[in-house]
């Protein structure tokens, strides 16, 4: 079974994410998209918070699975049982991020590889921090997270 691990913040979900998990849950037999401790980051949603948007998002699909970690996201690979790792990317600005991950992490296991993809040109501008900075001045963030997600984002940003 071919299983993809989809790891990130989320803080939060964008379009952006949703267009990646969609077209990667299409290429594997099961996508578990991780939210993982980024300890360069403060993230402005708690895990519980994060993994609630996403389900709020994603909704119930047979071949995706949403959970947390808080370990070396290979440790997580290992524990499932997964060799691929789907990233997203936005501009050649990601790249240099992405590639040192991808390279450190095939490092620690050389079983476990970064498929890249690109995001869809309309959601290319999109980052979870724009989308905090829009909620936190009470602009409309409609035409960049799922409907279901937005008011929820506005009430606990908006200043
Ligand atoms: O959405 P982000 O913040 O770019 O995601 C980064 C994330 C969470 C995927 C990355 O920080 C991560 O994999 N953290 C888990 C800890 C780890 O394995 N670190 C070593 C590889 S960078």
């Amino acid at each position: 079974m071919r299983i993809f691990v989809y790891p990130g913040s989320f803080d939060p979900v964008t379009n952006g994410h949703l267009d990646i998990i969609n077209r990667a849950s299409r290429i594997c037999d099961k996508l578990i998209v991780l939210v993982s401790v980024n300890t360069a980051k403060t993230p402005a949603f708690t895990v519980d918070e994060r993994l609630e948007l996403l389900r709020l998002s994603v909704g119930k699909r047979d071949n995706i699975e949403i959970t947390s970690f808080s370990g070396l996201l290979v440790d997580f690979m290992r524990k499932v049982n997964a060799k691929t790792i789907i990233k997203g990317l936005r501009a050649v600005s990601d790249f240099e991020y992405e590639m040192q991950m991808a390279l450190l992490n095939h490092n620690l296991d050389n079983e476990i590889d970064t498929l890249f993809m690109m995001t869809s040109i309309q959601n290319s501008f999109l980052s979870s921090s724009a989308i905090r900075d829009l909620a936190k001045y009470g602009a409309k963030i409609n035409d960049f997270v799922p409907a279901q997600i937005a008011d929820i984002i506005i009430k606990k940003l908006k200043k």
